[in-house]
């Protein structure tokens, strides 16, 4: 046996636990990080009979702690203890763990839990008004979002078809083995480069959607993001995306819900103002797709333009 210098150390152990409240102690401390305030309430002493134990249970290695904010969470070393102090600890726990005192501590703790979890419940129903602005201010209110790419499965090869700038692909790509960009502008194109520098799993190719530089069955998955309305033959690129996808991928489409903004025509080249719930259903049916489902996007305060749908479909 491992001797201190004066006495062996089951010995030194023997004094740490031969103290009843100390043993008391350790059972509350055993599984929960408690407060000095905590304990006291349990083991119902004062502050400074406690503080004065936890010492000696920390010079004796029983207990250690540490700073949370303004207090300090002490806790049992149980898993760094040295055998003989864990089997003597098995041996302390089985003749104080059904005392009546221990029974009352055990009690106690439970109600100083509930406590605990009450007050964090208070924080919340006291903030539920305000904590859609605190989780803004705090997180920005966009990371859920972008956070939901990591749904998709990271074997996955998705095509982002009319890429536009790359937003879309520079979200999937964290996330997914390799996203192909494809848009016919060069502008767009060398844009989305700009933002996807030092990305090495994005390729970006110009090209049509009509006619998609992608050999057949290469995807598993596709999505067309406001990039519908651009195209006099929507059908088309459906077709396209149903020739690219492998069986069972599939597509997810944004656009907007039908509108009257002429004016989008000449400025921003929109053929469609907008999509009615059956015409983009008759569409992926013509391609082949199943399962179809489409969703109308709830609307952004902010946002000036018309609202948006998704529709998903699969091969
Ligand atoms: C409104 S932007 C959307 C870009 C991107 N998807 C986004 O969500 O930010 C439409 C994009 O589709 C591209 N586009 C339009 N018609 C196209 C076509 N027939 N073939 C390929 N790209 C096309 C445009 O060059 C443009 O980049």
């Amino acid at each position: 046996m491992r001797m201190n210098g004066r006495s062996p150390v089951i010995l030194d152990h023997l004094t740490s636990l031969a103290d009843a409240t100390r043993s008391r102690i350790l059972m509350v401390l055993e599984r929960h990080e408690l407060t000095v305030t905590e304990i006291c309430g349990v083991v119902q002493l004062p502050q400074s009979t406690v503080s004065r134990h936890l010492r000696a249970l920390a010079d004796g290695g029983w207990v250690n702690s540490r700073a949370e904010g303004t207090s300090n969470l002490y806790a049992m070393t149980r898993d760094e203890l040295d055998a003989t102090a864990r089997r003597l600890w098995l041996l302390v726990r089985e003749g104080v763990v059904s005392t009546p005192a221990a029974t009352h501590d055990q009690r106690r703790l439970q109600s100083i839990l509930a406590k605990r979890r009450t007050k964090s419940q208070e924080f919340f129903s006291s903030s539920a008004g305000q904590w859609d602005r605190m989780r803004e201010d705090l997180f920005g209110d966009r990371f859920h979002l972008t956070a939901l790419a990591a749904f998709a499965d990271q074997r996955w090869v998705v095509g982002d078809l009319g890429c536009g700038t790359g937003q879309v692909s520079a979200v999937l790509a964290p996330f997914v083995k390799r996203v192909v960009g494809v848009d016919a502008s060069a502008a767009m194109l060398q844009a989305a480069r700009r933002r996807l520098r030092g990305v090495d799993n994005v390729d970006l190719r110009r090209g049509e959607l009509e006619a998609l530089p992608i050999d057949d069955a290469q995807l598993d998955a596709a999505t067309l993001m406001l990039v519908l309305h651009h195209l006099p033959e929507p059908e088309k690129a459906l077709a396209e995306v149903a020739r690219v996808l492998k069986p069972g991928g599939r597509v997810l489409i944004v656009d907007m819900l039908p509108h009257d903004r002429e004016g989008y025509r000449k400025q921003m080249g929109h053929v469609w103002l907008g999509f009615a719930e059956d015409h983009v259903q008759r569409l992926l049916v013509d391609a082949g797709l199943g399962e179809i489902r489409t969703v109308n996007l709830p609307p952004d305060h902010r946002a000036k333009g018309p609202e948006l749908f998704v529709a998903t479909g699969h091969r």
